[in-house]
């Protein structure tokens, strides 16, 4: 059993598409272990993406994370990362493969209605930005 973080993005709340974006998750045999939607300020998106921080994209990415909520959440199931990662499909839509959530449901490489951790480390970190071991079931 992995968990993995999953964020959907202001993009994503704005289009009323939270409740078929989880469906995704939950169809695939990916448990919400946990979930809150919230505003994130300026400090935290630069936060959360730190490892952005020398990108191009950067200025760009937290100013579209900070553009409206986000509902954060974690998926618990067998191999949580990589099937996540197959269910939101490739970062950039116009590349994501048919039926995936990106392909579905994101406008543009800014615009692309999730974020999902990429590595069982990295969702380690991510998991514990946004919640408490408490907040976990
Ligand atoms: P995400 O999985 O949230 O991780 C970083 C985000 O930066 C990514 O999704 C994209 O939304 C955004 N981004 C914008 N431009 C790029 C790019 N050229 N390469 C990777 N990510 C990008």
């Amino acid at each position: 059993m992995e968990r993995t973080l999953s964020i959907i993005k202001p993009d994503a709340t704005q289009n009323g598409v939270i409740g078929k974006i989880i469906d995704r998750f939950e169809s695939n045999n990916l448990r919400i272990a946990a979930l809150k939607k919230l505003q994130l300020s300026q400090a935290d998106a630069e936060q959360f993406y730190a490892i952005h921080k020398e990108r191009p994209f950067f200025k760009d990415l937290v100013e579209f994370m900070v553009s409206g909520p986000v509902v954060v959440m974690v998926l618990e199931g067998h191999n949580a990362v990589s099937k996540n990662r197959e269910l939101m499909g490739a970062t950039n839509p116009k590349e994501a493969a048919k039926g995936t959530i990106r392909a579905d449901f994101a406008q543009s490489i800014d615009a692309n209605a999730v974020h999902g951790s990429d590595s069982l480390e990295n969702a380690k970190n991510e998991i514990a930005f946004f919640f408490s071991e408490r907040e976990i079931y």
